[in-house]
């Protein structure tokens, strides 16, 4: 069977992903930073569900290695899964630039570093798919998340742009969209209940959407309809309102 890559595999959503992934049959690199801290979870997947799992060394930011440790993987993925993502602190990020650029460089600029070379060996190969795990936070700015809002926006975009290139190819690109989910990034959160979906249900979604071969996927589906009215609010109502 193939191997995914999924990249940013130490992450709640990483790890549900990874489990949903080996369910279906498929072999896994989980690259990550600290990726020893994988071990276990690497074990567990083998012996769960009798398939192949390697843990490698990833930074998002550490660009320079990154067509290396791409280039080292044999086989090569059949399918990358861009999971890792930072979300800072906003109000740091207002006054420290070095803390915008954190920001910006994990959620947007470490993508399009690997991405494209992932992109050119998909190319030229025929076949491939690339999911990224974007946000709804991208689809209109808040004063809340300026910075990660605007970086998950360009990460949106530049999938886009990936999925446009790569269609006559064979290259599937899809963009996942999740609203509030219960991870580690969003913990301390007041998240309404309601509205806050389990990691098990983003990779669930997500491999559904996959083999539906579907371009864009919110998820749970109603926001969806949430960001549909929240983009087209006129900016007049839209400055009023603290969301
Ligand atoms: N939770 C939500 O409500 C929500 C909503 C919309 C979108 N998302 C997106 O979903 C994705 C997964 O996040 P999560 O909710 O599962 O949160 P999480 O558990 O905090 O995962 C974030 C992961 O990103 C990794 N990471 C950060 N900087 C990195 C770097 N430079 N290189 C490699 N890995 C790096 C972290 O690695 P370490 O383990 O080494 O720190 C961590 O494992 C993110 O892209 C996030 O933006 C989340």
């Amino acid at each position: 069977m193939e191997y995914a890559l999924i990249i940013g595999a130490k992450s709640d959503i990483g790890r549900a992903l990874a489990a949903r992934y080996a369910r279906a049959g498929y072999n896994l690199y989980l690259a990550a930073r600290k990726s020893e801290e994988l071990t276990r979870e690497a074990d567990n997947l083998r012996i769960r569900y009798n398939v192949r799992v390697a843990t490698l060394e990833f930074d998002l930011l550490d660009t320079g290695n990154h067509e290396e440790i791409y280039k080292q993987l044999s086989p090569r993925p059949a399918g990358t899964i861009c999971v890792a993502g930072y979300l800072g602190d906003q109000k740091i990020a207002e006054i420290d630039f070095s803390e915008a650029r954190k920001i910006i460089d994990t959620n947007f600029t470490g993508w399009v570093s690997l991405l494209n070379i992932i992109a050119e060996d998909y190319e030229s190969s025929g076949s491939g798919f690339i999911i990224g795990i974007s946000s709804v936070a991208g689809d209109r700015g808040r004063r809340s998340n300026t910075i990660y809002g605007s970086s998950k926006a360009a990460f949106t975009t530049y999938l886009s742009g990936l999925r446009h290139r790569l269609h006559s190819s064979g290259v599937v690109v899809l963009t996942v969209k999740p609203g509030f989910v219960r991870t580690r990034m969003t913990e301390g959160m007041d998240l309404p209940e309601k509205l806050t979906a389990k990691p098990e249900e983003v990779a669930e979604d997500v491999f559904r959407a996959h083999r539906k071969a579907r371009a864009i996927v919110y998820t749970r589906w109603y926001w969806r309809w949430i960001m549909w009215v929240i983009t087209r609010m006129p900016d007049r109502l839209f400055q009023r309102i603290s969301i």
